[in-house]
Formats: structure tokens, C-alpha cells, sequence
């Protein structure tokens, strides 16, 4: 799956910020058709896009936005939250499991059979906050990092189906989420062009920002990537019997 040309793909919360700028870099890619996950009603002008009412914590719109797509090579699970919290309400922890993590996941099992049946690839928009807590937004970053964690799982486990999982370690972007938040950010869009190049490279860890490709190789080569590998292996290994 190489390029994004003559693909179908979905981009949850598709409607503003990142996920706009993927929405319009895949129609630049010459995507075949663009799903855009939106909790508003949504009007475009390119006649390859089509809206779909998805609130990823609402089981329903996910059901009905899966019967609705009759094929998909890419999904990319960008909607999310991220609110300033102090770890004293378990509420906003939950808040921001429920569409970080669990909305992600929901996603995920109701398009799989699709993406089974295109070798098709996944692509979940976490945070860099996934590998380093930011204290001042702790329950995002939990639920950052369990949806990394289970980005990793998945990787392992559909690989043998064909299906590509990519986790995209994003840092500061210019979007309404960091708005007030004074420090270097880079574009959506420049944000989106690299998350589809990586894609298209088939690299399972995308920095896709100067503040987060300063990690890369020490990412890429570092101790706690072998582990995942060598873990990983375990999934393809033969059940021990005695
Ligand atoms: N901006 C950054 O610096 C940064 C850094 C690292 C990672 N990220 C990640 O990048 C992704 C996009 O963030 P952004 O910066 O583009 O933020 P944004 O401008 O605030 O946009 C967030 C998007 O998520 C959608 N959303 C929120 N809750 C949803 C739900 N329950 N169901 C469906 N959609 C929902 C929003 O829809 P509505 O318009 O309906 O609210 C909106 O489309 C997020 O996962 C974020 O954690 C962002």
C-alpha cells in the first residue's frame, strides 16, 4: 500500500485542526474517496469527500458510519481531547480515556474487517506525551500512552493479516487544542504532509514535527523499541504445550 493514490480513507475528527489538514493532504495525494469523521454536519467542495457523523464514544455512529463504508485501505484515528488536570478528578481521567483510548479502540474493531480485506493500514494520532507524561495534562497523557501501548499490541497482532498499524508520536501543532499555549508549534499542515509521507514509507513510528523527529533515532535504536520487537515476536511463536 505504498501510496495514498486511488485509496478510500477515513480521518475521524476530520472537521478542524490535524484532521482537517490530513483530510485535504490525502485529496492532494489524489485519494480516491476521503471520509471525514465529524460530530457537525459538514459541507465540502471536492465531490471525493463524503461526511460521516462520528462521535467516537457513541456506539451507534460508529456502527452506522462502518455500514456505510463499503471499503477502506486507511483509517486514521485522529479525534481526540486533551484538558489541563491535576490528577484529583477521576472524571477527567475517564473523559479523557473514553475518546482517547476507548474511542480510538471502538474505531478500530468496527472498520477492521475492512482493512483485513484491503491489507489496508491503520494510523492513530497519539502525542509524544505518549512516551513522557506533560504533568500539566496528566489523564491526556495516560490515555496518550495506553493508546500507544495498545498501538504496539495491535502492530503485533495484525500483522499476519495484512494490516499495517502505524503510531504517529505528534508534538506541538498549531491547532484550537494548544491555542493560549506559548511555545514553538509546527503547522497542521506540514504536520499532516509528514504523517502521509511515513505512511506511504511504511514507517511504524511517524515524528512528523521538528519537536518530536529530534527523537526518532534514538527512538528507533534504542532499548525499549528492541523489547517491543522482541515481544512481539511472541505472537507469531508456537503456544508452549508442557
Ligand atoms: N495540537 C497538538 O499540539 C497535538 C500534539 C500531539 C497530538 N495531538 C493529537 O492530534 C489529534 C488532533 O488534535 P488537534 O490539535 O487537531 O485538535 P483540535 O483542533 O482540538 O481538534 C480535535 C478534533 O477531535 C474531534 N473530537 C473530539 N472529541 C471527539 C469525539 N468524542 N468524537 C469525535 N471527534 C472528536 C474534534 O471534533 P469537534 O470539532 O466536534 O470538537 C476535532 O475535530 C488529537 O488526537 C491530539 O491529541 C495534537
Amino acid at each position: 500500500m505504498a501510496s495514498i493514490a486511488d485509496k478510500t480513507v477515513l480521518v475521524t475528527g476530520g472537521n478542524r485542526g490535524i484532521g482537517r489538514a490530513l483530510v485535504e493532504e490525502a485529496l492532494n495525494r489524489s485519494a480516491e474517496l476521503v471520509y471525514v469523521g465529524t460530530r457537525e454536519p459538514l459541507a465540502h467542495a471536492d465531490a471525493r469527500v463524503t461526511p460521516l457523523m462520528l462521535d467516537v464514544t457513541d456506539a451507534a455512529q460508529i456502527q452506522a458510519a462502518a455500514a456505510a463504508v463499503g471499503s477502506l485501505d486507511v483509517l486514521v484515528n485522529n479525534a481526540g481531547i486533551w484538558l489541563f488536570d491535576d490528577l484529583s478528578d477521576r472524571a477527567a481521567l475517564e473523559r479523557h480515556l473514553a475518546v482517547n483510548l476507548f474511542g480510538t479502540y471502538s474505531v478500530i474493531q468496527a472498520f477492521l474487517p475492512l482493512l483485513v480485506r484491503s491489507a489496508g493500514a491503520i494510523v492513530n494520532n497519539l502525542s509524544l506525551n505518549a512516551l513522557a507524561p506533560l504533568p500539566l495534562t496528566p489523564a491526556y497523557s495516560i490515555s496518550k500512552a495506553a493508546a500507544f501501548s495498545m498501538t504496539q499490541s495491535l502492530r503485533a497482532l495484525l500483522a499476519g493479516r495484512g494490516v499495517r498499524v502505524h503510531a504517529v508520536l505528534t508534538g506541538p501543532t498549531d491547532t484550537d487544542m494548544t491555542r493560549g499555549f506559548d511555545i514553538p508549534k509546527s503547522s497542521p499542515e506540514s504536520v499532516a504532509r509528514a504523517i502521509f509521507d511515513a505512511v506511504e514509507n511504511e514507517e511504524e513510528d511517524i515524528f512528523p514535527d521538528p519537536a518530536s523527529a529530534a527523537m526518532a533515532d534514538s527512538w528507533r535504536s534504542g532499548a525499549v523499541k528492541a523489547f517491543e520487537r522482541q515481544l512481539a515476536a511472541f505472537v507469531a511463536a508456537e503456544p508452549v504445550t508442557s
